[in-house]
């Protein structure tokens, strides 16, 4: 497909720690084969809880880390086989947003000097063509004029998530990575940042991987979804398929957590118990196993790959008897 800016295959990211004097190095399989692809001016959503790879997959979408294994196209070059040369331009392609932009900001740079210093460092615009590029996208943002000359500190935390946008928006990437952009803001500023980054996705045509544990954020901004658990995506489709119809239980269980994209009465609430499996010793068979309640031996052995199954990706092994016990 043409339009498609960013693919991920068998996308793996694997963490060597130590485990002590003499004892031999673990591995922490934070990240495990994730597959999927990203489509122009589109938004994938990528859920999951606290410790399921979220960050990973994104520091290995932005280049920050590279992948232990698999393959990473990023406007149709492939990262493995890129040059250096190659790699620097994929980088002003991909930009990221992190939750806390007061740690992304340089407290002692003004704002307007952080905002151009992408344009100094990737284009060869003079000063005062800098300076007009930097004021027209602080406008597009919500900034004033006067904000040009303060300090990070100056900032509400909502001011703060909208300089780091404009930062990342400054090469008019292809690709903005946003990890948890929205949860460190009180609820009212949460939708502001949230209608942001759509209008500048309508305007500049910007793919987004928007990473957020917030189903009711997702469901405000996503076109795709991919539900995450252990470092392996276990339900991708488009967001109607998936929210009209949640079928792998742990989806299920995300999204009957999630009052206001659940009517009490649509779906019996289900509730999953203990907590996310270490990736340093992941369980054996499908991932899931031990909080499923539809789990037989077939999932303590055998790890279930992700199949087409009424229009989404899922990876279960049960999903047809499950599908027919809940409707
Ligand atoms: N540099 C590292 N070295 C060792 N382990 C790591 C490293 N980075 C991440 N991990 C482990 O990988 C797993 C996934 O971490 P990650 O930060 O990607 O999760 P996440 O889904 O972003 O979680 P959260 O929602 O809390 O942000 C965790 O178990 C984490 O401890
Ligand atoms: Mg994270």
């Amino acid at each position: 497909m043409s339009d498609v800016v960013l693919e991920a295959q068998d996308l793996t990211r694997h963490y060597e720690v130590s485990q002590g004097f003499l004892k031999p190095k673990a591995h922490v399989k934070a990240l495990n084969g994730v597959s999927f692809q990203l489509r122009a001016g589109k938004t994938l959503a990528v859920v999951g809880e606290s410790g399921c790879g979220k960050s990973t997959l994104a520091r290995q979408l932005t280049l920050i880390e590279a992948p232990t294994a698999g393959k990473l196209v990023l406007d149709g070059t492939d990262i493995t086989k890129a040059g250096k040369g190659d790699i620097k331009d994929l980088r002003k392609k991909v930009q990221m947003v992190f939750q806390n932009p007061y740690a992304s900001l340089n407290p002692r740079q003004k704002i307007g000097d952080q905002l151009a210093e992408p344009l100094t460092i990737n284009t060869t615009l003079t000063k005062a063509e800098r300076e007009e590029k930097v004021r027209a996208m602080m406008t597009r943002v919500g900034l004033r004029p006067e904000h040009f000359f303060r300090y990070p500190h100056m900032f509400s935390g909502g001011q703060r998530q909208r300089i780091a946008i404009a930062r990342a928006m400054m090469l008019q990437p292809k690709i903005v990575v946003a990890d948890e952009p929205t949860s460190a803001l009180d609820v009212s500023i949460q939708a502001q940042v949230l209608n942001l980054f759509m209008d500048l996705q309508e305007e500049f045509n910007t793919a987004y991987v928007f990473i957020s544990h917030n189903l009711s954020v997702v469901e405000h901004v996503a076109d795709d979804l991919m539900v995450m658990y252990l470092g392996r995506a276990v339900e991708m489709g488009t967001k109607e398929v998936i929210y009209s119809k949640p079928m792998h239980p742990y989806t299920q269980a995300l999204l009957s957590a999630t009052p206001s994209v659940f009517a009490e009465d649509r779906r019996t609430k289900i509730r999953i118990e203990g907590e996310l499996p270490s990736p340093l010793n992941p369980p054996t068979g499908c991932a899931f196993h031990k909080r499923c309640p539809y789990a037989d031996t077939r999932c303590q052995q055998e790890t279930p790959d992700l199949r087409p199954v009424e229009g989404r990706q899922i990876a279960c092994h049960h999903v047809e008897r499950i599908a027919t016990h809940i409707a």
